[in-house]
């Protein structure tokens, strides 16, 4: 496991918690003493396209197979999750750290993130969103459920088509700082 502290900046107190003047040791650094795994989220709709990369996920169901995923209420890629009704969660090696910071600090507003950074697309199996064609692997989702909860909105995925094509390190996120974890994970490709 290699420390980066480089994320400082980008995780610095949230404008909710400049207002409310919270102190640092807030309940979100309790959470995050352990790490999140960050994956690169692909969202489309009326011709309008995004990668921005998350790590609040987690699986929420396994019959059926839902998957949730915490975005910004007002962001680009919430709006165009919220419009489409579908998105792909692609799970991406930590060598793509540049890329992810990238993704991460720029809107898809007012940014193209694909021509940027150069990340190849190809169509989703099971949903009409673009998914990232050398991921590791992906979780291609409809939504079926949205909750607005504080300043995020959960967005509740079945999942119509997963696969996973390949292992290296992913990068995760804890408390500020960026960690490589090595997965141990053989070919699997999962369709529902
Ligand atoms: C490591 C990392 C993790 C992030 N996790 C989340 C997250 O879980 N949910 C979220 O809404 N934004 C998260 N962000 C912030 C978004 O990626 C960022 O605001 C992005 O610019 C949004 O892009 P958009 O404006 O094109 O939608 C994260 C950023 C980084 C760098």
């Amino acid at each position: 496991m290699k420390l980066k502290g480089k994320l400082g900046r980008l995780f610095s107190p949230t404008p909710a918690v400049r207002q409310t003047g919270r102190p640092p040791t807030s309940f979100i650094r309790v959470a995050y003493h352990t790490p999140r795994q960050v994956v690169l989220m692909t969202a489309r709709h009326d011709g309008l396209e995004n990668v921005w990369p998350i790590d609040w996920h987690v699986p929420l169901s396994l019959e059926p197979e839902l998957y949730g995923v915490s975005l910004t209420s007002d962001s680009f890629g919430a709006n165009l999750v919220r419009a489409s009704g579908c998105f792909v969660v692609n799970f991406v090696p930590a060598s793509w750290e540049e890329i992810i910071l990238f993704c991460g600090s720029k809107s898809g507003k007012v940014v193209d993130k694909f021509a940027e950074t150069g990340l190849q697309r190809e169509p989703a199996t099971a949903v009409n969103v673009s998914r990232l064609k050398d991921a590791l692997g992906y979780l291609e989702c409809e939504v079926v459920q949205v909750m607005e909860v504080g300043d995020h909105t959960l967005f509740v995925g079945a999942v119509r088509h997963a696969a996973q094509k390949g292992d290296a390190a992913r990068l995760h996120h804890v408390d500020g700082r960026l960690v490589d974890v090595t997965g141990d994970f053989g070919d699997v490709t999962v369709s529902g």
